[in-house]
């Protein structure tokens, strides 16, 4: 396993430091306002007053020098880091010889094919086809039309609190007001079921499991006449759901599904756009259950810098396909490729995956125990380095930290230099989704400033 000597290296020393009284400072306050005047809103973080201008490791530079520890990696994306000596000179040397091919062969993108059947789970090693995008929402889309396509379906079930991207057809799958309101009607066909969010399950559960009682639900929805759940293609879930407020459940949800899966013919599709690449511990999220999907869709962390995503699917599934059927002009551009490879290689050959199970276990234990005297967390839940920390009024009624308060937290963080993005169906959780080569010393700092600040409020 790589060293923390060597780890540090690919960082910003002396993080986080901060310049300016407050954020934005004067550069950055520049920018926004620029930004607001010829740029979309409706990003992701919208008018958030944070500005990227370096980025090194896990740390990052504004344009006023502030440098801050960055726990979010873009959003789950910088896997191994920003800007990784390895993963520019991979980009260097791939770009004097090809950038833009065709949606065809190339070498690159041949290899990475083969690399990542490589790293595919049980059930699809080294036995599977994969299929490009350039993002997750465009891996959904398309791992929606093919189950559909093969099965001769229509149907789609996904779950409460889903994120899986913003297109026509993935919106239909995300939940969350901001995502919908005013932009549908989505796609037809998808059912909803209900997540295993045990800390906020709406029903009694009697003697069984919060995971137990989702998992049979869905076997009662697929497979009991007159739910009208009657022509289902696939069932698309989040091994463990990011957007709507990282909820880990225990593998008898899964294994439940799968089996409910199995009996009405539908596919089982792991989303690991956000959950995969080695995040949670296991290089696939699904792992952790022991259940073996018919399809992945990934994104996010395969690329890191660069954009790269798509399907893993089983070979017979892929042979059903029409040959020319989807094509993706920009699908696995060589660049993206040659650093989808690299960061794939720094990722098994540093351990990161078996580092993200070990640190992850370390902060979660670390936050657990701090939450005890901090009673704005109502419970700290996770794997590896996926941390959700759900902040509440008031522990005994469960109700959820206000938006006055988050906005609080999130800019008393970046106020002390670190980067940390909320999530959740009611925007309260904090979420630790570091570069998987984050120190032990920055992961700690990071947490260190998290409990002065959550104490502060
Ligand atoms: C689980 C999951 N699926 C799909 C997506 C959509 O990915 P993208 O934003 O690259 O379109 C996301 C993005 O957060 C995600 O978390």
């Amino acid at each position: 396993m790589i060293s923390e000597q060597e780890l540090a290296e690919l960082s910003f020393a002396d993080a986080p430091k901060m310049i300016t009284g407050s954020v934005p400072g004067p550069k950055a306050a520049e920018v926004l306002a620029e930004a607001r005047e010829h740029e979309s809103m409706t990003r992701g973080a919208g008018g958030f007053p944070l500005v990227f201008d370096v980025g090194k490791g896990v740390t990052v530079k504004d344009p006023d020098g502030n440098l801050y520890i960055d726990v979010s990696a873009g959003v789950g994306v910088n896997s191994v880091g920003r800007s990784h000596p390895r993963v520019i000179k991979a980009m260097e040397e791939q770009s004097k010889v090809l950038m833009h091919g065709s949606d065809c062969s190339s070498t690159r993108r041949g290899e990475l094919a083969k690399k990542i059947a490589s790293i595919a789970p049980p059930g699809l090693r080294n036995d599977c086809i994969t299929y490009f995008t350039q993002s997750g929402s465009g891996a959904l889309e398309c791992a929606i039309k093919f189950a559909r396509t093969v099965t001769g379906r229509n149907q789609i079930l996904a779950f409460h609190g889903a994120y899986h991207g913003v297109w026509a057809a993935s919106n239909a799958l995300t939940t969350g007001d901001q995502y919908r309101k005013g932009y549908g009607p989505f796609m037809g066909g998808v059912i909803h079921a209900p997540y295993p969010y045990a800390y906020r399950f709406p029903l009694p559960l009697g003697d069984k499991s919060c995971e137990e009682v989702c998992g049979d639900y869905v076997d009662y929805l697929l497979n009991t006449p007159y739910t009208a759940v009657d022509d289902v293609a696939a069932v698309i879930v989040e091994p463990l759901q990011g957007e709507g407020g990282y909820i880990p459940p225990a593998p008898e949800f899964f294994i439940r599904v799968k089996a409910a899966c199995e009996k009405h013919g539908a596919l089982f599709v792991a989303d690991e756009v956000q959950a995969g690449t080695g995040r949670t511990g296991k290089m696939w999220s699904i792992e952790h259950a022991g259940v073996e999907p018919d399809m992945i869709t990934f994104g996010k962390g395969m690329g890191g810098d660069l954009p790269m995503a798509g399907v893993i699917m089983r070979k017979d599934l892929a042979q059903k396909l029409e040959d020319g059927s989807q094509p993706q002009t920009f699908a696995a551009n060589s660049v993206s490729a040659a650093v989808a490879m690299t960061n794939i290689d720094i990722i098994n050959e540093y351990g990161l995956v078996e580092r993200a199970g070990q640190l992850g276990k370390e902060v979660l234990d670390r936050l657990q125990a701090a939450s005890e005297n901090l009673p704005i967390i109502g419970e700290v839940r996770g794997r590896g380095l996926m941390i959700g920390i759900e902040l509440v009024k008031d522990r005994q009624t469960r109700e959820p930290a206000d938006q006055d308060t988050m906005m609080k937290v999130v800019m008393g963080l970046l106020a002390n230099g670190i980067i940390m993005v909320p999530c959740g169906r009611n925007g309260n959780v904090l979420r630790l989704m570091p570069s998987l080569t984050i120190t032990r010393d920055y992961m700690h700092k990071a947490v260190d400033i998290l409990l002065d600040v959550l104490a502060d409020v």
